[in-house]
């Protein structure tokens, strides 16, 4: 009976120590710095874990924060910015209980952030520190529409919350006003990591619904609030 329980924890430590190796192998894989994003074969960008260490305090950050109005098309983000950005944006930063950098009502999580850039579209995976292709298509003017300096800018993330994503008794008129907090949440520590490392951003609710919900391929529970161009002035 000994030597059968024995054998029984053998092989469970068999299964569960391979796919804990893993998970350290994964995370330790960064990226190289590179000026203009890697496509990987499956459509998938690895984006880089978060340097905390980066940036001016916050009060000085406070202090450079404004909303740029344009944008030099020449000056590309980096996929280490590109990561911080996300992660400072709407990250996760208490992977033990899934929380983020940015607070929700009802701890809905319901904003998801599409990076739109030249390569494509693509939504940010906070969990597995990746960005999975939407699309290989240029939206960013489908994005920026009539609004010509946000052109410009090398990036646009678009904030879309998903709001079945609230506990079901909520009711739409009360989703749509916690859609656009939350939202709001994340759009302000973007611009506030922006200012801090002197990224340009702007946060843009002047968007055209229908023609970013077909950029994006968004659903009828998807709706875009605010878009937040990133590049340099
Ligand atoms: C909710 C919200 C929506 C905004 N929408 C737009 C917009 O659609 N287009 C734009 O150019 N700026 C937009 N702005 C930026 C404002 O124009 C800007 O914050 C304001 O002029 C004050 O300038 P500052 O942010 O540099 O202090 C928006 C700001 C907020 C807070």
């Amino acid at each position: 009976m000994k030597t059968y329980k024995l054998l029984v924890l053998f092989i469970l430590l068999m299964g569960i120590i391979p796919s804990s190796c893993n998970k350290v192998e994964k995370q330790d894989s960064i990226l190289p710095l590179t000026e203009t994003p890697i496509l990987e074969e499956n459509g998938t960008i690895a984006l880089q874990r978060p340097d905390t260490t980066l940036g001016l305090n916050v009060m000085r950050a406070f202090y450079h924060r404004k909303s740029a109005k344009s944008y030099d098309e020449k000056k590309e983000v980096s996929i280490e910015m590109l990561s911080n950005v996300l992660w400072a944006g709407f990250g996760v930063n208490r992977s033990e209980f899934g929380k983020r950098t940015a607070p929700s009502a009802y701890n809905a999580q319901d904003i998801d952030l599409y990076v739109c850039m030249k390569e494509g579209v693509y939504i940010y995976f906070p969990q597995d520190f990746e960005l999975r292709l939407i699309e290989k298509k240029d939206v960013r003017q489908d994005i920026a529409a009539n609004q010509l300096y946000a052109w410009n800018a090398p990036i646009s993330i678009v904030l879309v919350s998903n709001i079945n994503r609230f506990p079901y008794a909520i009711e739409k008129k009360e989703r749509l006003k916690a859609a656009i907090m939350n939202a709001c949440y994340v759009s302000a520590n973007i611009g506030l990591f922006c200012a801090s490392v002197g990224l340009a951003t702007t946060p843009r609710a002047d968007l055209d619904i229908d023609r970013i919900s077909a950029a994006l391929h968004l659903n009828e529970s998807q709706i875009p609030i605010l878009s937040n161009p990133i590049g340099y002035e």
